[in-house]
């Protein structure tokens, strides 16, 4: 079925390997984020390096390599964020879902995600769960509120 829908896509493009961001986005609306054998298909397909398919797969923040989970959990990583503390943050979330950023928690319910600017750099550092913002972040805060979340879903 991947094969099938992989050609229709790339045949759009008639083939043109100057057309991967956009052949990227367009298999990614077909299966909701890029299966690692997808991206396989169309290196050889395209001709391409599988790490040039790679590269761009994972430079835009757009384009997922993992399926979404019910929940998604964004950290800012911008400079105002980061001038005040984002990368503790993110180990802290990191060790506590288990998952780096870019990754869905086995069990589908957390998508980890970082992000450059949510346009609230005066509240900075700022956490984002399912919409809803969390400024003046510290580790510590950070791990409660997610820990609420957790919680809340345990046995949903
Ligand atoms: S840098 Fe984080 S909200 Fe702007």
């Amino acid at each position: 079925m991947h094969v099938r829908v992989v050609n229709r896509i790339i045949a759009k493009y008639k083939d043109n390997r100057t057309s991967l961001i956009s052949i990227l986005q367009d298999i990614q609306k077909e299966f909701q984020y890029l299966p690692a054998e997808v991206l396989k298909l169309v290196s050889e397909k395209l001709d391409l390096k599988l790490i040039d398919v790679y590269s761009v797969a994972t430079f835009y923040k757009s384009l997922r390599l993992s399926p979404q989970g019910k929940h998604s959990i964004t950290v800012c990583t911008g400079t105002a964020c980061h001038v005040r503390g984002t990368t503790k943050i993110l180990d802290e979330i990191q060790s506590q879902l288990d998952i780096a950023p870019g990754y869905t928690t086995k069990d589908k319910k957390f998508t980890f995600n970082t992000v450059n600017c949510l346009g609230a750099c005066a509240i900075g550092p700022v956490l984002v769960i399912d919409g809803k913002y969390y400024g003046n972040m510290t580790p510590i805060k950070a791990r409660e509120t997610v820990s609420k979340y957790l919680k809340k879903t345990k046995n949903k």
